[in-house]
């Protein structure tokens, strides 16, 4: 459904090297699949998304989604393109002195969607989805988080794409509205054969919803595995920031200054001072922790 192929993205800065944030990447997103993308933060993760509809058009490397070539066409044929992909951005992006139906009516205008009425019903809809039918008539700033959330999702789905492009769509939430979120984007994937890529730092997300799993490290993707793996026993994931993602929780160290050291030499060992023996957990912790979320997530369903 998507593919990439050999796609950099690089940022020319006066004054700086240019840098490269997307390095060479290649990925295949079968059709009604959920592809998770993770890696920490500046590895290249929303730039690699908005690669694949072109909202930062790659400085090399092919874009093809349901067959057609995006990076071969022209800004018209590009733009009816593009209506076949919605995307929920990190942080919401909503309009804030729209109303709610306002906001998801809004996507249909850009959309091409010439007809008020016709808009209004599918702005409806799309609310319904999300369950936030009740807040259609409220302003951004009068809703919480995990119901801006929604918004995002209702005025990314109104446009009924083929693929959902949604970067970060949890960060900003707690562990239940998480799984709330989360719950609604498995719907969508199942109930309307969307494919989903979900960008984020959390493996708790990835577990919980994507099929496969591409890791990025300075602009590349690492590692590629399915996400059926991180519930397999014995899991070890191949680079080090897998593992490091995999091993989720914060230790802090709490014994005084002297223990602050950066430069013990097990910390040297690492390219990534990230990976510092202290937050590290181990297995057996990280295993509880993420099944208390999965407990999470598991309640989800009902709270809709
Ligand atoms: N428009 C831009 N101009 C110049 N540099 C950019 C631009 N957008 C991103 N970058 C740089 O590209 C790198 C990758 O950024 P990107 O936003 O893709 O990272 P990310 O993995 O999404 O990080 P985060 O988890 O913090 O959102 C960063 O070093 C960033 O500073
Ligand atoms: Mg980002």
């Amino acid at each position: 459904m998507i593919s990439l192929s050999h796609v950099s993205t690089t940022f020319a800065a006066r004054g700086h090297e240019p840098l490269t944030a997307v390095d060479d990447v290649s990925l295949e997103v079968p059709r009604g699949s959920i592809q998770g993308i993770i890696g920490f933060s500046g590895a290249g993760k929303s730039t690699l998304l908005r690669n694949i509809n072109l909202l930062e058009r790659p400085t090399s490397g092919q874009v093809s989604v349901a067959g057609t070539e995006l990076t071969g066409l022209d800004d018209a044929a590009l733009r009816r393109a593009r209506h076949q992909i919605g995307m929920i951005f990190q942080g919401f992006n909503l309009v804030n002195n729209l109303s709610v139906a306002q906001n998801v009516e809004l996507s249909l205008k850009f959309a091409g969607v010439k007809d008020r009425r016709e808009r209004l019903r599918r702005a409806a809809e799309a609310l319904e989805i999300v369950d936030i039918t009740d807040k259609a008539s409220v302003y951004p700033a009068q809703l919480s988080g995990g119901q801006k959330q929604r918004v995002a999702i209702a005025r990314a789905l109104a446009t009924k794409p083929e693929v959902l492009l949604c970067d970060e769509p949890t960060s900003a939430l707690d562990p239940f509205t998480t799984a709330t979120v989360l719950q609604y984007l498995a719907d969508v994937n199942r109930e309307f054969g969307i494919t989903v890529v979900i960008v984020t730092h959390e493996m708790e997300v990835i577990k919980a919803l994507a099929d496969n799993v591409a890791v990025m490290e300075d602009g590349r993707v690492v590692e590629e595995f399915p996400a059926s793996e991180l519930r397999r026993e014995g899991f070890n994931p191949r680079t080090s920031i897998g593992k490091y993602l995999l091993s989720d929780g914060i230790r802090l160290d709490r014994s005084g200054p002297a223990a602050h050291g950066s430069e013990s030499g097990e910390q040297k060992s690492g390219q990534s001072t990230r990976r510092s023996p202290q937050h590290a957990e181990s297995q057996d912790q990280g295993q509880t922790r993420r099944s208390e979320h999965a407990a999470l997530a598991g309640s989800a369903g009902g709270v809709r």
